[in-house]
């Protein structure tokens, strides 16, 4: 865990391993952005000319070390780029999201650094500041041989210069920061985890005992208890696995709380297609398919840890799909929690069976709004890239403000329709509906399953978040390989807006 720290000291007299600073193009070419003066000081102002002979453009992702001269108290100075400099000084959040994550990757292994980079606000400090605990993060639980004593570790000290540490508004940044960021770190983690160890049992016991540890009500319902509650499409996924499924309930709740906005997960702990199994190729990551519960789950957890004056309820809807004599076959009819039956057409559209338990449940305690986070559809995938989540929903506003609050928080995403048209596509001879429909517009489709399972007149949106849950290419900015933790920013800044009475 990488600890932060506000400091009041000056960017040349703070003794750290290294010493960042932002660089960015300008029509007359790089310019030191605001907050390493006196670092350039120490170059005789000539930092800038230094590093364009280094070849520094002021690029976004790039990073140029040099040594630091006589003056400065780090041995290493790290120039990251920032783009096109403002015109009006004001420095985007998530660039300096970015370049915060990038520093912090490049100083994989050094111990302390101190970001030099532009703070004009509170929100400036949070963005660093998160950027460089994400960053930090590395998954290194299996790699024994790395491990060792001489293995680098993470960056483990980050010492925020500019900011205010007696400001409350800075204070409470910091703090906001740090519990978010090791809340996604977590997720990452739980994503990362190989499906032989991380499977429903043990991620409700993770859920549980983390739950504990904050004050959350913690309640797990295991096969017995979904036998006996009907929870049939949970059940019909998690038939083929040796290990059971699960619905875990993690509540968060305020005494000054005026609203409760419920949040469910999509937790296949691996996800092989069940009968329809996954052809090679398209099974190797899909212990990534609980990333929307991993997501639900930090959320709750970082609401409770900021305090947020509203009630967040988790629900993790976990399951193994893997073929099995007792699997569920394509053709089988599931009759679900809400009562419904549905004719599974493809054992690998599980996810929207699964979530359509945990919707019918969460719509029983009347919450003000639902919304879903999964990693539901290859078609989502094609239909909006590696690097953006699909939106969807049953009220127009509440997409477009849950597309606003990820902008704002510096997560990609982009609203999709749910077009009433793609309805009779499963329509089943047997059942009252099919798990698939038509295959062009599958993300929609997926939705429009979702939508029948929702309560009557509660407000609810779904993320398909496959494209963005895990990160398969070289990692960038804050962006590690592996488990992302997307729509973990989104959630809990959608809860706070809930709290102040914003949504
Ligand atoms: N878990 C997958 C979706 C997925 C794809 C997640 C790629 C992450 C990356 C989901 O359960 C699935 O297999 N969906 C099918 C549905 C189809 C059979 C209707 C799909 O998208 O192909
Ligand atoms: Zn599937
Ligand atoms: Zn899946």
């Amino acid at each position: 865990m990488t600890a932060l720290t506000l400091s009041t000291a000056g960017a040349a007299t703070l003794r750290a391993d290294a010493l960042v600073v932002g660089v960015a193009k300008s029509g007359k070419g790089l310019v030191v952005a605001p907050g390493a003066e006196a670092v350039d000081e120490a170059f005789d102002g000539r930092l800038a000319a230094v590093l364009e002979t280094l070849g520094a453009a002021g690029a976004e992702g790039e990073a140029t070390k040099l040594p630091a001269p006589a003056g400065l108290k780090a041995p290493v100075v790290l120039a990251v780029g920032l783009g096109s400099a403002p015109e009006d000084g004001a420095y985007g959040t998530e660039v300096l999201r970015r370049a915060a994550g990038t520093a912090a990757r490049t100083l994989h292994g050094a111990k302390k650094a101190a970001f030099a980079l532009p703070v004009a606000t509170a929100e400036d400090a949070e963005a660093i500041a998160e950027g460089a605990l994400l960053g930090a993060y590395a998954y290194t639980a299996y790699q024994d041989s790395k491990n060792g004593k001489d293995a680098k570790k993470p960056l483990a000290e980050v010492a925020l210069l500019g900011a205010k540490p007696r400001d409350k508004a800075h204070k409470a940044a910091a703090e906001r920061a740090q519990a978010l960021t090791e809340e996604i770190n977590r997720a990452r983690d739980l994503i990362n985890m190989p499906p032989n160890d991380l499977y429903p049992e043990t991620f409700a016991a993770v859920v549980t005992a983390v739950g504990k540890e904050h004050g959350l009500k913690v309640q797990v319902l295991d096969e017995k208890a979904l036998e006996k509650g009907g929870y049939g499409g949970i059940l019909g996924v998690g038939k083929g696995a040796a290990r059971g499924p699960r619905l875990v309930r993690v509540a968060y709740t305020h005494p000054k709380a005026e609203k409760t906005l419920a949040l469910v997960g999509k937790g296949i702990t691996y996800d092989s297609g069940g009968i329809s199994l996954k052809p090679a190729g398209h099974n190797e990551t899909m212990k990534c398919d609980m990333s929307g519960a991993a997501a639900v789950f930090a959320a709750v957890v970082a609401a409770a840890r900021i305090g947020l004056a509203v009630n967040v309820t988790g629900w993790l809807a976990l399951a193994e799909n893997m073929p099995s004599g007792n699997a569920t076959r394509p053709g089988d009819v599931l009759r679900m929690y809400s009562g419904k039956t549905v004719e599974v057409l493809n054992t690998d559209a599980e996810g929207r069976l699964v979530l359509a338990d945990a919707l019918t449940r969460a719509s029983e305690e009347n919450p003000d709004a639902i919304v879903d986070v999964a990693t539901l559809t290859g078609a989502m995938v094609l239909a909006l890239g590696h690097r953006r989540f699909g939106i969807m929903a049953n009220d127009d506003d509440y997409r477009t403000a849950i597309h606003e609050i990820a902008e704002e928080v510096g997560e990609d995403s982009w609203p999709m329709p749910l077009p009433s048209d793609l309805r009779k596509g499963m329509d089943s001879p047997t059942a009252d509906i099919a798990n698939m429909g038509e295959r062009m517009g599958g993300g929609m489709v997926a939705g429009l399953f979702l939508q029948e399972f929702v309560g009557e007149g509660i407000t609810w949106a779904h993320l398909d978040i496959a494209g963005p849950a895990f990160h398969e290419g070289a990692p960038y900015g804050y962006t590690p390989k592996g488990g992302t933790g997307s729509a973990v920013r989104t959630l809990v800044k959608l809860a706070e807006k809930t709290a102040d009475g914003e949504l």
